[in-house]
């Protein structure tokens, strides 16, 4: 595992866009595995910076998103189609048949789950995913206590999420109680992985997830297994280590 501590989110968001442009550079048919949230915004920011320079082209790039909240509709503002949309796929030339992102709106999950496992299968391994990490040591919707042998699921989200996210969505009472997530098993498959994490909140979790005990109550904590893991921290994020 390797660790890199910049100085702020914009240093962090910089090297995380630097490492996913070179990726792109070096194979423009690549598959990515992508995060939402806070974290990534800046680093959808610089990528969408350098499209625009004429430095990265993704039309060959294929994506799969982490997670998306069951009960949403793509249109929803807080759905996860919706952020990528808005943060990444509008500004760049990704096409729609390379872009992959859990159903939200289906009332039947299994299959959904099952089909978001197909379309992954079909294309191999995840050259490289990029995750966040919750402060509950969560990366994708993988809460403490989910098993990792899942491929793609549907989860029941933890109250400290739920709670975190409810003044976005008007209240707790609006806020999705499930998600559909990749697991940790097809995570652990990508050939590279980059966590990110910014900001004091992400202090322990972090330190849990890098220097704790390898345990399903830390779900971060299981990328101490995977050979290939680049961490991108800034300095409040690392303050624990
Ligand atoms: C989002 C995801 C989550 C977030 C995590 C951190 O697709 O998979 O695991 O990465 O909740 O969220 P932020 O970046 O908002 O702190």
């Amino acid at each position: 595992m390797r660790v890199i501590i910049k100085n702020d989110y914009r240093g962090m968001s910089r090297e995380a866009a630097r490492i996913v442009a070179h990726q792109v550079l070096a194979k423009p048919e690549s598959v990515l595995g992508l995060p939402t949230g806070d974290t990534p915004t800046m680093m959808y920011e610089e990528l969408v910076n350098m499209y625009k320079l004429g430095l990265l082209d993704f039309s060959r790039v294929v994506t799969f998103n982490l997670d998306e909240y069951y009960g949403l509709s793509p249109d929803h503002p807080q759905s996860y189609h919706r952020y990528m949309r808005e943060n990444l796929f509008d500004h760049v030339n990704a096409t729609n048949e390379n872009i992959h992102i859990p159903d939200g709106r289906t009332k039947d999950a299994k299959s959904a789950c099952k089909s978001y496992q197909e379309d992954l299968s079909r294309y191999g391994k995840i050259d490289l995913q990029v995750l966040g990490i919750g402060p509950n040591g969560h990366i994708g919707f993988n809460e403490p206590g989910t098993d990792w042998g899942m491929t793609v699921g549907l989860v029941r989200l933890s109250d400290t999420t739920r709670n975190r996210v409810a003044p976005r969505f008007g209240g707790i009472k609006n806020v999705p109680v499930h998600a559909i997530t990749m697991g940790i098993k097809t995570i652990m498959r990508s050939k590279k992985i980059l966590l990110l994490a910014s900001g004091k909140a992400k202090a322990i979790p972090t330190k849990r997830a890098i220097e704790g005990p390898i345990t399903e109550a830390v779900p971060a904590s299981v990328l101490q297994l995977h050979p290939d893991v680049t961490v991108i921290l800034d300095q409040e994020a690392a303050s624990q280590l």
